[in-house]
């Protein structure tokens, strides 16, 4: 994957930005609110089509902007994916509705062609590392499943598009159950939603068995590297319907051993998990909402049989997170054949020396990087010497 250029209108305080990329890396400097992560929050929005930090995709429409009733954010990026070039543009476009509102319209261009933003996703890869993403393991499982959704969107064909099959089945089947538990009536209503759960929700926990397993293989080599050796970290998937068995007894139990869920094939997941919702179906009906499935699923990161949410030091979570995120880079580009665009918001300062000599030893030729930093000085001089410095100030790129 490579960025050639980058082209952004009102997209938070960057109201204009028209920017060649380097072949390699890049470094954004400049002090405090002026502009760094926005520049990576655009570009990732490429990837994903939403925000790393916000859900509310109107927080990104420029604020003097958006007093304008027509307003427009426009991203636009030229890329080459393997030897093919392409254009992917995405448009919010603030439109005025009834009285005195305003909604947001999102149009996704691939290639001069508007698309399903579910269909392009994962055209073009990037991989983002913000410190706030400490949350991924201090934070409550949702912020899990969402790590684990943007990866697997990216990198998994047709994920998004099963994610937003399962979760319309689920919001239809919880207004079912909230009916039932509210007026009573036919519990046999369930069936086809039951259906539509398990059929969208098994394929979800079996990539998701998979892609944990996948991204734990890279995390762990990559953690034992910048422990020097002394911790071994794995990723546990527990996911709220588990095809397997638990052992007898442990039920509830947090467990600090990771459970080989790989042998399991689509079909058992799918009777399985159908059979499971029979058998609690007055439960849930009595507590008018779906109890299981992938959006109640866990993951843990545990290092040498402990849980670094619940027992780890400062240093061993910024290692975790640092050995996850690079292993995501490893995991995309075996996935997909390309590297990801990698995109790093002050990393450097979060790091003691050692760890940011190892994090300049993981960039390698062929990868495209974006750094921010306040301080150029985190960088080394020969690490420098193959960069490209960009200053931002008040909202405008210059690269010098
Ligand atoms: N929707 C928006 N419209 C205009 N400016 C915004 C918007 N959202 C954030 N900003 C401004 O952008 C600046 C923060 O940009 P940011 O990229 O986080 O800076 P940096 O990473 O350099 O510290 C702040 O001054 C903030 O007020
Ligand atoms: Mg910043």
């Amino acid at each position: 994957m490579r960025l050639k250029h980058l082209s952004l209108t009102n997209f938070r305080s960057l109201t204009r930005l028209d920017v060649e990329l380097p072949r390699r890396v890049a470094v954004l400097v400049g002090s405090n609110a002026q502009g760094k992560t926005s520049v990576l929050e655009a570009i990732y929005f490429l990837a994903a089509f939403t925000s790393f930090q916000t859900h509310v995709d109107r927080q990104i429409v420029n604020f003097h902007e958006a007093k304008n009733p027509l307003a427009v954010t426009r991203l636009v990026a030229d890329y080459q994916r393997g030897k093919t070039k392409h254009r992917l543009e995405a448009r919010l476009i603030l439109e005025p509705t009834g009285v005195n509102g305003q909604r947001l319209r999102k149009e996704i261009l691939l290639d001069g062609v508007k698309r399903h933003a579910n269909d392009v996703i994962g055209h073009f890869n990037a991989v983002i590392f913000v410190p706030q993403m400490a949350q991924i393991i201090e934070g409550g499982p949702d912020e899990r499943r969402r790590y684990l959704n943007l990866a697997l969107a990216q990198a998994v064909p047709s994920y998004a598009r099963a994610l937003s099959e399962y979760n319309q089945a689920l919001t239809q089947r919880n207004a079912l159950l909230k009916a039932l538990a509210e007026r009573g009536g036919n519990s046999e209503q369930l069936q086809v939603w039951d259906e539509a759960l398990v059929k969208f929700g098994a394929q979800i926990i079996l990539w998701r068995i998979q892609a944990v397993q996948e991204i734990e293989r890279f995390a762990s080599r990559v953690h034992h590297e910048l422990t020097r050796g002394t911790e071994i970290l794995r990723l546990a998937y527990e996911p709220a319907y588990d095809p397997l068995p638990k052992p007898n007894g442990q039920l509830g139990l947090k467990l600090d051993t990771v459970i080989d869920r790989s042998s399991i094939e689509l079909n058992e997941i799918q009777e399985g998990f159908l059979s499971r919702l029979k058998q609690i179906r007055s439960e849930e009906i009595a507590r008018g909402v779906t109890t299981i499935g992938p959006h109640r699923d866990e993951l843990r990161f545990i290092i040498n049989k402990a849980d670094v949410s619940d027992y780890g030091s400062r240093g061993q979570l910024r290692t975790t997170l640092l050995a996850l995120k690079l292993a995501e880079v490893e995991w995309m580009k075996d996935r997909t054949g390309e590297w990801p665009v990698i995109l790093l918001d002050e990393v450097m300062a979060e790091l003691d020396i050692n760890r940011r000599a190892d994090l300049l030893k993981y960039v390698n030729t062929d990868q495209q990087v974006l750094f921010t930093t306040t301080d150029l000085s985190f960088f080394t001089p020969a690490f420098m010497e193959g960069s490209d410095i960009w200053d931002v100030k008040d909202g405008v790129v210059q690269p010098r």
